[in-house]
């Protein structure tokens, strides 16, 4: 019977149609989705403090203004990303006890420090850039609310990318002084932004089965290249050498080739033992519990509000 079911399932998915909350679906491509979608929207929240280190010291209101927009933008991704997965039937409350505990990842690269206003585009740049990378092709993905929360946030990814890409710019034009910020900020971020796309392909238990349910659209590996390819010519406009010696056009592959990533600092990283994992873990928890009484609040109002329209 449940052989038959899947087989009819992935009929449907082989025709790319879109799978909604309340359709059958196997066990397992629930908790792929679960999994992904709540880790992704753990990196969205989590995404918000590298940033938020620089409000306070932003050089201009205008870059102020932006910063803050962008940030308000990555809390609201995080939270259209968490309500995808609640229709999956997982609770937010559960969702946030993953992250707290440990248990549930997020994306590696928010363990790095932002330590100058030059990485406030690095990340705008090269962070957002690969994640609009990811996302596009997230859009195109078989889980329905999944597909469609994309939409908006590629969306919004962009003014992300182009604010990165424009502080570097003016950086790049400015003083020898403030060049070499911006070099020293692509130095430290540029490896790590490689990093997430995840594993190589061969090395990636989940890329096979996401593949065949159209979870993933294209590969890691495929990620990436097209990263690399999209970037390095952005890296010349600016002036800016990307760190690595083996990065050199391919005109047979019609591709970059570049030169390997240190998967050990990587799967440290993922692990845990970056340098701000325990930083960013400490905010988040601080942050929950500190916003108990907001809640508490907001859940009272609500039932006021409730009882009110029924009197
Ligand atoms: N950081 C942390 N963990 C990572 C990782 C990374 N960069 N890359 C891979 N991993 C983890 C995976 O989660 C998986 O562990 P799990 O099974 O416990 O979840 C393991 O390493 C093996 O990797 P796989 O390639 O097999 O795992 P996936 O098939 O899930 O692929 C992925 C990893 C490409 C990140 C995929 O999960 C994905 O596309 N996720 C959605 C996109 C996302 O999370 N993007 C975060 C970018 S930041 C962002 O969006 C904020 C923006 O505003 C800047």
């Amino acid at each position: 019977e449940v052989k038959n079911l899947e087989a009819l399932f992935q009929a449907r998915i082989d025709r790319d149609e879109k799978i909604e909350p309340k359709e059958w679906m196997p066990e397992k491509y629930r908790q792929t989705h679960i999994r992904q979608i709540s880790q992704h929207a753990h990196s969205e929240i989590v995404g918000m403090l590298p940033e938020a280190n620089w409000i306070t010291r932003a050089p201009s209101l205008r870059r102020k203004v932006a910063l803050l927009a962008k940030i308000q933008d990555e809390g609201g991704h995080g939270l259209y990303l968490y309500s995808a997965a609640e229709t999956l039937g997982i609770s937010r409350e559960e969702m946030y006890e993953q992250l707290h505990s440990g248990k549930a990842k997020y994306s590696s690269i928010f363990n790095y420090p932002t330590i100058t206003w030059a990485d406030m585009g690095a990340v705008g740049w090269l962070v957002d850039g690969a994640a609009i990378m990811n996302q596009v092709a997230l859009m195109g993905t078989s889980y329905g609310p999944y597909a469609r929360a994309m939409v908006r946030i590629c969306k919004e990814e962009s003014f992300h990318q182009r604010q990165g890409y424009e502080i570097l710019l003016t950086l790049c034009n400015g003083t020898p002084e403030q060049k070499a910020m911006a070099q020293d900020a692509l130095n430290r971020w540029w490896w790590p932004s490689l990093m997430m796309f995840g594993p190589k392909d061969e090395e990636s238990p989940n890329t096979e089965q996401s593949v065949k349910w159209k979870l993933k659209r294209k590969t890691n590996d495929e990620l990436r290249q097209q990263f690399v390819d999209q970037t390095v010519p952005q890296a010349n406009i600016l002036g800016l050498t990307i760190p690595d010696d083996k990065l050199k056009w391919n005109e047979e592959r019609k591709h970059y080739d570049f030169g390997e990533i240190d998967w050990d600092e990587f799967w440290q990283v993922v692990k845990g033992h970056g340098k701000c994992n325990k930083q960013r873990l400490e905010a988040r928890k601080s942050a929950w519990e500190n916003g108990t009484w907001v809640r508490d609040a907001a859940v009272a109002y609500a039932e006021k509000q409730a009882n009110k329209e029924e009197k």
